[in-house]
């Protein structure tokens, strides 16, 4: 008997975690909404509407769609230049990779994905305050990976 409660209190466990990682709120300011993904051909990112130009693009009054190549070792836009958004907006992250696997988490909130070539992460923000954020790799990814970083300001 105890057996099955156990087994009954380990999947409440991990429905809870689930849960959690899918549904949390993030840190102040910001919050992630979803996170899905798709396909691409990671050889070809420079014949692909989204990627062959990285960049942030408004598509409502108040939402932003940002289209992020991750590379060994940076994100484009985000290391060379910061993504910037304006507060109050709702910021959805296409990120995609011609190499190897990356990570792309904003640092101090639980806005964190994996980003595998051949497949696009998704994932929605809101930026509600004005403030700078950090991005990092948290992937290994090869010698460069601890220095792979970006900043995302919310103006
Ligand atoms: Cu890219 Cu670690």
């Amino acid at each position: 008997a105890y057996e099955k409660l156990w087994l009954a209190l380990s999947i409440v466990l991990i429905l809870l975690l689930i849960g959690s990682v899918t549904y949390g709120a993030v840190g102040p300011g910001i919050a992630m909404v979803s996170d899905s993904g798709g396909q691409i051909d990671a050889t070809a990112l420079d014949e692909d509407d989204r990627f062959a130009d990285p960049r942030v693009e408004q598509v409502g009054e108040n939402s932003y769609e940002v289209y992020v190549v991750a590379f060994q070792y940076g994100f484009d836009p985000g290391t060379i230049d910061p993504i910037v958004v304006p507060e109050n907006s709702e910021v959805t992250f296409y990120i995609t990779s011609p190499d190897v696997i990356h990570g792309f988490e904003v640092v101090g909130t639980n806005a964190n994905t994996m980003v595998v070539p051949g497949e696009v992460a998704e994932i929605t923000v809101e930026a509600n305050e004005p403030r700078e954020y950090g991005i990092v790799c948290n992937e290994y990814c090869g010698a460069g990976h601890h220095d792979m970083e970006g900043t995302m300001e919310v103006v």
